[in-house]
């Protein structure tokens, strides 16, 4: 979950890498180096631990840095403490080989040792630093070019990796090597970069080869040869990609969340509209025809934090609309606990990135036992998108900001869409039923617009909870789900303690936790489960609970226990999830900016987790 980019062009190196990586910074941000080799052959590494800030104030914005070939990283550290010292590029004794790297070489204790009795010394507790190491080893060893010693290497190395690999011999280029962690390679007149994530060269270029499972790439300056593990020369194919570059820019607001949460109406809207034609779902491009939609007997939908949260979502309006048993499931604990697996079940894998390692195994393991799978996803060309059988691409664009918000938007979207499909093909739904359900949905975005225009109003309270201690969501059936989302959002930006508890659980040991003053937040959509809710409003509140109710415009009544209410548009009780988690995403935003947080990326976590 490091990130990577690399550059070697007409261009100085440092300032594209700085730049690129600030664009990676959600994968990893406790340290950051820069390895840019300088036009008289040498290669000169600077590192800094903390943020990029600390790396660009240290190089002058990449200026002490000059050359116009060089690697960067930005890093999440899995072996070692975050230190300048584990920081990456990392290189071999002599200078000979520098590298960066993101992912985990599982056996390089093994390796240090065979190394060390070769001679070799350690100066980190890094993975990274073994792995460059025995490179370098292979390389003189066998007098082999940089790509047959990358090829061995990578014969000898267990775990997931993208390498950006400089040779001090080989002046005129970059090696790079992948399994299992993304990459991607750029290129522009004259011009070579690669990266594990589009954002960082959106700028420079969209057009973009995805490097696959154990192969390699040799980057000159702006051309580039790929290669097998066996050291063949293989073809690959030129993709373009239609986000643009401002798409990955804060665009005049102070944080990405917020430019992400507003962009939620057009991600909405985009992400429909590229299934809806003429008041009917098509999912032909999905490759799911309605013969295999019939046969389905159960779904297992399974992801990791927020799109995990989306299955819960799912689940209920799957099973209602469509009438098939779903079971939603984390994907680190799916991959190990050898599920029974029907061999007409589906499994929907939800991901954002596409590279979210549990994730990704989850999808694996269902492949391997012969399940069909569908992937819901947001990155085109992820490991997730190739690797499942049919994928339904979410249109939310860059999202950069480490909490998610239009992901988790359209990735509702697309499960709804779904159910209503399978609805409709399973005969559980009449074509009038669908067209009023496929209607409803296409007010969704003008609604979401509505709730965002009376957001001062939810920054006015959160900013009287700013100092919380800790924070309750509580809701039943789909508004349990929503305060899933609701309590994630609110922990990993704000780092208040909070739990989302299904509200008639709470009397089972939670309520012992509310003590005066406690804020509530309790969600109410669903018409046939508000009573019951307002009961355990009340349960709380006679506790001394301060308490916000958010429900739909009609229910005033809530305000008869809440002290402070706030009501979104009414909507199909299937979809209130899209509506009501505006408010909690505003919650989680305000209360951290009021706490003078760094809201886009929250300390300890990255927003694509490519390690177990
Ligand atoms: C990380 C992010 C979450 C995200 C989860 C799953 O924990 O911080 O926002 O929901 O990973 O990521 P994915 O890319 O698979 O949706």
């Amino acid at each position: 979950m490091c990130g990577i980019v690399g550059f070697n062009g007409k261009l100085q190196a440092a300032p594209i890498l700085l730049d690129g990586l600030s664009k990676l910074e959600y994968r990893g941000y406790d340290s950051a180096g820069m390895a840019v080799r300088n036009d008289e052959g040498e290669v000169n590494v600077v590192k800094a631990k903390g943020r990029l800030k600390a790396l660009s104030d240290k190089t002058d914005g990449g200026k002490t840095l000059p050359g116009t070939c060089g690697i960067g990283h930005t890093r999440w550290a899995t072996h070692g403490e975050p230190s300048e010292n584990n920081a990456h590029p990392h290189c071999s004794d002599d200078g000979n080989v520098t590298a960066v790297h993101n992912g985990i070489f599982e056996n390089y204790q093994e390796i240090k040792e065979k190394l060390m009795k070769s001679g070799y010394t350690f100066y980190s507790q890094t993975d990274t630093e073994c792995a460059v190491k025995l490179i370098d080893y292979y390389y003189k060893k066998y007098k082999m070019g940089p790509i047959d010693a990358i090829a061995k290497t990578m014969v000898r190395v267990r775990g997931s990796y993208a390498l950006c690999v400089m040779f001090k011999d080989y002046p005129g280029d970059i090696f790079v090597a992948r399994k299992e962690s993304p990459m991607i390679v750029g290129l522009s007149e004259g011009n070579s970069y690669v990266a594990s994530d589009v954002p960082a060269i959106l700028k420079y270029t969209n057009k973009v080869y995805y490097i696959d499972n154990m192969e390699m790439a040799r980057l000159g300056k702006g051309e580039v040869e790929f290669y097998n593990v066996d050291g063949e020369v293989i073809e690959k194919e030129l993709v373009t990609i239609d986000w643009d570059a401002e798409a990955a820019e804060k665009g005049g607001y102070e944080h990405f969340m917020m430019k992400e949460i507003h962009e939620q109406p057009k991600a909405v809207k985009d992400t429909i509209n590229s299934v809806v034609k003429d008041n009917k779902i098509d999912l032909t491009n999905l490759g799911l025809s309605d013969e295999e939609i019939k046969d389905i007997s159960n779904i297992i939908i399974v992801a990791c934090g927020s799109a995990y949260h989306v299955g819960v979502v799912a689940q209920y309006v799957f099973e209602d609309l469509a009438k098939i048993p779903v079971r939603v499931e984390l994907a680190s604990e799916f991959r190990y606990r050898k599920p029974l697996l029907d061999p007409k079940t589906l499994v929907i894998v939800v991901s954002q990135s596409g590279e979210t390692a549990d994730s990704l195994a989850a999808l694996r393991e269902a492949k391997n036992r012969g399940i069909k799978t569908l992937g819901i996803v947001n990155v085109v060309g992820s490991s997730i998108a190739r690797d499942a059988d049919n994928v339904f691409y979410t249109l939310a664009g860059p999202e950069i900001a480490v909490a998610t918000t239009k992901a988790y938007s359209t990735q509702l979207i697309a499960c709804y869409l779904l159910a209503i499909q399978f609805g409709l093909v399973r005969g559980e739904l009449t074509a009038e039923q669908s067209i009023n359900l496929i209607a409803e949905l296409q007010t969704l975005p003008e609604k979401i617009e509505r709730i965002l225009t009376d957001k001062e109003r939810i920054q006015w309270f959160a900013a009287k909870f700013a100092a919380a201690k800790d924070v309750f969501f509580i809701g039943r059936g789909i508004d349990y789900a929503v305060c899933l989302e609701g309590s994630l959002k609110m922990k990993e930006i704000s780092y208040i303690h909070s739990e989302a508890y299904a509200a008639g659980e709470l009397k089972h040991g939670t309520i012992s936790l509310i003590e005066d003053g406690t804020l509530v937040i309790s969600v109410l959509t669903q018409n046939a489960l508000f009573e019951k809710t307002v009961s355990n409003m009340v349960e709380v509140k006679s506790r001394g609970a301060y308490l916000m109710g958010l429900t739909s415009y009609g229910h005033y009544q809530v305000e008869d226990t809440a002290e402070f209410t706030v009501y979104i548009p009414k909507t199909d009780e299937h979809f209130a999830a899209s509506l009501a988690v505006i408010p909690l995403q505003l919650m989680g935003y305000y209360i951290s900016v009021a706490r003078g947080l760094d809201v886009d990326k929250p300390r300890n976590l990255a927003k694509s987790v490519t390690v177990e």
